[in-house]
């Protein structure tokens, strides 16, 4: 395949961006989008042009750091896949692709294609663990039982890979989907309810710190997310929400 990628250059977080062509070709549909990239990155270097800085790391749909923006959808025109699973079939010859960072006040740009994603960190950090006594005391976890239920849709919140695609498919930046898959993974378990209170406000105020913005219940971050969280997490996190802020 021959194509023209659109690539977003920004050399660093305070210079002004702009958008670069490059034509690329030799392009197997069984290359993965980021090999594609690879490819275009290994004739840049052979010509003595700076490489186009993309975040990776497994490589296989788990660590969430492959987040590009393809032609306007995070991740690309596939379904329930990250960038690293794109294959370069789903694109026809001849075709143009625009590729953009994701683009959130709460995301800034690093270089390139790549940003910085530590807000995510730090909501995290708010409350997003469980805070145990390990001392010898600990009650063995498959002791407490738990309905089959509430284990299944805490194993499916706790899937998030964080990779921030419900960021940049929404229209308000929101991180909503994100945050409450992290509050949802341990409100539906036992072990999760001792902390529950502090954790989903102290999360939200995170979330709202780090300036993303309002969930108006449009679904995009729904559709777009590669793991398939479900927009019943929001429900969930803002009962958890309203219960802890109206406890008396
Ligand atoms: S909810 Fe989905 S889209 Fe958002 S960070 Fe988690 S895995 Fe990515
Ligand atoms: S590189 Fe890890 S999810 Fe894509």
């Amino acid at each position: 395949m021959k194509l023209l990628l659109k690539i977003w250059r920004q050399k660093n977080a305070n210079s002004k961006g702009k958008m670069v062509d490059y034509p690329i070709s030799g392009i197997e549909g069984d290359m993965s989008f980021l090999e594609m990239l690879d490819v275009l990155n290994q004739e840049l270097i052979e010509k003595g042009e700076d490489p186009v800085v993309f975040d990776h790391d497994c490589r296989e749909g788990i660590c969430g750091s492959c987040s590009l923006q393809i032609n306007g959808e995070p991740h690309g025109p596939d379904r329930l896949i990250t960038t690293c699973q794109l294959h370069m079939r789903k694109f026809n010859d001849g075709d143009t692709i625009v590729i953009e960072p994701f683009r959130a006040t709460a995301f800034p740009v690093i270089k390139d294609l790549m940003i910085d994603r530590s807000a995510f960190d730090r909501i995290q950090q708010a409350g997003g663990y469980i805070s145990v006594n390990t001392s010898g005391h600990t009650v063995d976890a498959n002791a407490i039982p738990i309905e089959k239920d509430h284990a299944d849709e805490s194993f499916n919140a706790a899937t998030c890979i964080g990779c921030g695609a419900c960021v940049a498919a929404c229209k308000n930046a929101s991180a909503m989907l994100f945050t409450s898959a992290k509050v949802s993974q341990f409100a539906l378990l036992p072990q999760g309810r001792v902390e529950a209170t502090e954790r989903v406000q102290n999360m939200v105020r995170q979330m709202d710190l780090e300036g993303f913005g309002n969930c108006t219940n449009t679904g995009a971050c729904e559709v777009e997310c590669p793991k398939g969280i479900s927009l019943e997490n929001i429900a969930r996190m803002n009962r958890e929400y309203l219960a802890a802020t109206t406890k008396g």
